[in-house]
């Protein structure tokens, strides 16, 4: 058997090699007639310019069994308006639904103008889809004063409802960050909220039968709806804890290649991602930059798909010689340069590390004996020191990190040395909590209250469901910790939480 490492470079050239998967074959229906809307999973936007936007739909007539669309490829004409009636249309085109990519449509929209919000909708034969809201970025460098922006992770979708996305659909937001576990790969159980369709994910149509299940949920397809989102995966898009081409179970590279490959391509179906990011087998372009004027880059980085195993066996461990591995890495050498260099060449006030785990170190062990989650930053403690140090010493302007993964909200003032809080304080994290994952919350537990006693740069825990939204200006930066109180039963309201603020040229995190 090839060794991990061989495995990956021979899948490397292999695919760097691949011509991109041909879009379509055969004849292209023009005007279908449907009975019903092939339009059942919504619609959405995403990575905007400050030119241009992704629009996406996918065609499925029977979503949870393949989608149930004839296999010829469809013809799909959008539209993009001025106003909410579409009725001053500034573009429109034609795209075509292929069967070998689900039937999912990507248009990449260019030529707009920036910082403008636009409306957009698509037909296929006879059928109209839902008019959709979206926005593009101000141009790179311009001056920009303000920003809106929320944040989201993890959302079982047995364990509980998206009432928070209901909330965030309302929100007046420019955009929003998805930071993985966007859908789960666990078979289906009993007793749940809501019931997963089918087994444990492993081919193409099974996670294509779960993006489908998730994507008709109505707060999900509203969310979408109104403004465009830029998204990230973690692990769960594919399975639990990956970590590059190593399973949770060690399964065989090859087969987990296999699985990688086609969790990835029903990502790319699923999300408002550009050609860029279209997958050659089981590699795909996740990471890449956004510059929201000159106020805020964000960096969207991916932390699974380059990581080196889990060190130590994984889980909760007392500190261990894997954790201090100098070869140990989360981002793979080729996107920590890219960060590196991104960081040293911004010009914005705000640097956004959108990114899946936390940084923070946190011992999650009451007492004098130290745990910590080998599947975090906590296991890469040379890479994160990297960072840490680059922080410090090139002073990259106000360095936010945002992450997600854990299920619950903190907000943590980032030290020059993690275990040192009285080393100098170089970035500011904060963490948002699931939409649904773990289902109810409760505001802390007790396990909860001694780890903020114990990790002095934690500055708040609280263990609600929610999302998290985030006021940018020149001068201050201030997240708003959005929760509802249950998500088992629909109609929870939402309320702030916590709100916290990051002064411009101060690391860390004050409450307001
Ligand atoms: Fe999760």
């Amino acid at each position: 058997m090839l060794s991990r490492r061989d495995f990956f470079y021979s899948t490397l050239a292999l695919y760097a090699a691949w011509p991109t998967r041909r879009l379509f074959a055969g004849a292209v229906r023009q005007n279908p007639r449907f009975t019903t809307s092939p339009f059942t999973l919504g619609i959405a936007s995403g990575d905007p310019s400050a030119t241009g936007v992704v629009l996406w739909t996918r065609l499925a007539l029977d979503p949870l069994h393949g989608g149930g669309m004839p296999p010829e490829p469809v013809e799909v004409e959008w539209r993009i308006a001025a106003d909410d009636r579409m009725s001053r249309i500034v573009k429109s085109g034609k795209s075509v639904a292929a069967g070998a990519w689900g039937h999912s449509v990507h248009v990449e929209v260019d030529g707009l103008t920036p910082h403008t919000w636009y409306w957009y909708q698509f037909r296929a034969g006879n059928e109209l889809s839902a008019v959709g809201r979206t926005r593009t970025f101000p141009a790179a460098r311009t001056d920009v004063e303000r920003a809106r922006f929320g944040f989201v992770s993890c959302q079982h979708y047995e364990q509980g409802l998206y009432t928070a996305l209901d909330h965030m659909a309302r929100e007046d937001l420019d955009f929003a960050v998805h930071l993985g576990d966007y859908i789960y790969e666990n078979p289906g159980g009993p007793n749940r909220v809501r019931q997963h369709v089918g087994g444990e994910l492993m081919t193409l149509e099974d996670y294509r039968n779960r993006y489908a299940q998730y994507k008709s949920d109505p707060a999900l397809q509203a969310v979408h709806a109104a403004f465009p989102w830029i998204v990230v995966w973690d692990d769960h898009e594919v399975d639990n804890n990956y970590a590059g081409f190593t399973s949770e179970r060690d399964d065989p590279v090859e087969e987990f290649a296999k699985r990688r490959a086609a969790g990835y391509q029903a990502y790319y179906e699923h999300m408002p991602l550009r050609r860029a990011s279209i997958p050659r087998g089981p590699l795909m372009q996740i990471y890449r930059p956004f510059a929201y004027g000159n106020l805020a880059n964000l960096f969207m980085l991916d932390t699974r798909q380059f990581r080196t195993d889990q060190p130590c066996g994984d889980n909760v461990k007392p500190p261990c010689p894997g954790m201090y591995d100098p070869k140990a890495t989360l981002l793979g050498p080729t996107q920590e340069k890219w960060l590196i260099d991104g960081l040293s060449h911004s010009s914005s006030r705000w640097n956004l590390l959108a990114q899946q785990i936390m940084m923070a170190r946190l011992d999650r062990v009451p007492g004098a004996d130290v745990g910590l989650s080998m599947d975090k930053w906590d296991g890469y403690d040379v890479e994160r020191a990297r960072l840490l140090k680059f922080f410090d010493g090139k002073r990259p302007s106000n360095p936010i990190v945002l992450a997600g993964d854990i299920h619950n909200n903190w907000v943590n003032d980032l030290h020059l040395d993690a275990a040192d809080v009285s080393s100098p304080m170089v970035a500011t994290e904060f963490v948002g909590t699931s939409v649904s994952t773990t289902g109810d919350g409760i505001d802390i537990t007790d396990a909860q209250r001694a780890m903020v006693a114990e990790n002095p740069w934690v500055r708040f825990c609280n263990n609600q469901r929610g999302y998290v939204t985030c006021d940018v200006a020149r001068n201050i930066f201030k997240t708003n910790y959005r929760v509802v109180d249950f998500v088992t039963r629909p109609g929870a309201p939402v309320t702030t939480r916590a709100s916290f603020v990051v002064e411009s040229g101060q690391a860390g995190a004050k409450p307001e």
